[in-house]
C-alpha cells in the first residue's frame, strides 16, 4: 500500500521565529490527523534546525526545498544534502516548478541532484507539471511523460520506494486555479503507468503521487477521492496550520 502524504511547502515565507510558530501549530493539531496520512512540512533553510527541534517526537516531519548539486566544497551560498541530513531533514523538494522556471533547474541537474539527496538518506519529492502554454497546445501528457522518464529512468526500484512524485499544473500554482480532480486524476494515472513502462506495476501502485496547486481545505477532499492522487503537496494553505490540518483530515 502506497503512503499517503500532505506536505506543506513553505517556499519562501515567514521569519524564522514566525516558522516556529508554524512548526509548533502544525505540530499541536497534528495528533487528530489520520494515522495513515503522513505529514511534511518543508521550511526554509535558515529554519530547517530551529523546526526539527519544535517537530521531535510529532509525526510531523522535516523537508527541505532544494538542495545543491555538488557533494560539497568551494559553492558559496549552496547547502548540501548531508548539511540538509545533519539538520535534520528526512525529505527534500527538487524541482518545484519556480525553479525549473527561476533558476534554471534542468532535468538533467535533477538527476544529479536526485542521486546526491537518495546518497545521503534524504527522501526525495520530484514536482512534474506542465505550464498553461503546454496546457492549451494539448501538450500537458507529453511534457509530464518527458519530465518524469528524464529524471526517473535514470533510478532503481529499490531507489523508487524513496521517491514520491508530486504533479503540480504551472498555471494552478499560487493563482487560484485549481485543476479539476478529473485533470489531475489524469495526469496522476499516466504518471503511473509512466513509472510502470520502466519499474513494472508493483512500483507504479506503490510510488505516491501528490497533487500541488491551490490544493485548499474546500477542494482537497475531491481531489484526494481520486484512484491514483494520494496526497498535496500545498502552498499558500500550507501557511497556516488550521487549513494544513484541515487539508490532511480530508482523507
Ligand atoms: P499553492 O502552491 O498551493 O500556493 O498553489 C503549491 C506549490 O507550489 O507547491
Amino acid at each position: 500500500m502506497r503512503k499517503k502524504i500532505v506536505a506543506g511547502n513553505w517556499k519562501m515565507n515567514t521569519t524564522v521565529p514566525e516558522g516556529i510558530e508554524l512548526a509548533k501549530a502544525v505540530v499541536a493539531k497534528s495528533a487528530e490527523t489520520p494515522a495513515n496520512v503522513g505529514l511534511i512540512v518543508a521550511a526554509p533553510f535558515t529554519h530547517l534546525v530551529s523546526v526539527a527541534s519544535v517537530l521531535e517526537g510529532s509525526k510531523v516531519e522535516l523537508a527541505a526545498q532544494n538542495c545543491a548539486d555538488h557533494e560539497k566544497g568551494a559553492y558559496t551560498g549552496e547547502v548540501s544534502v548531508d548539511m540538509l541530513k545533519s539538520a535534520g531533514c528526512k525529505w527534500t523538494i527538487l524541482g518545484h516548478s519556480e525553479r525549473r522556471q527561476y533558476y534554471g533547474e534542468t532535468d538533467e541537474k535533477l538527476v544529479t541532484k536526485t542521486k546526491l539527496a537518495l546518497g545521503a538518506g534524504l527522501g526525495v519529492i520530484l514536482c512534474v507539471g506542465e505550464n498553461l502554454d503546454q496546457r492549451e497546445a494539448g501538450k500537458h501528457f507529453e511534457v509530464v511523460t518527458e519530465q518524469v522518464k528524464n529524471v526517473l529512468y535514470n533510478f532503481t526500484a529499490e531507489e523508487m520506494k524513496h521517491i514520491v512524485v508530486a504533479y503540480e499544473p504551472v498555471w494552478a500554482i499560487g493563482t487560484g486555479k485549481t485543476a479539476s480532480a478529473e485533470q489531475a486524476e489524469e495526469i496522476h494515472a499516466c504518471i503511473r503507468s509512466v513509472l510502470a513502462g520502466k519499474f513494472g506495476g508493483q512500483v507504479a501502485e506503490d510510488t505516491t503521487i501528490l497533487y500541488g496547486g491551490s490544493c485548499k481545505p474546500s477542494n482537497a477532499a475531491e481531489l484526494f477521492a481520486q484512484k491514483d492522487i494520494d496526497g498535496g503537496l500545498i502552498g499558500g494553505a500550507a501557511l497556516k496550520a488550521d487549513d494544513f490540518i484541515q487539508i490532511a483530515l480530508s482523507y
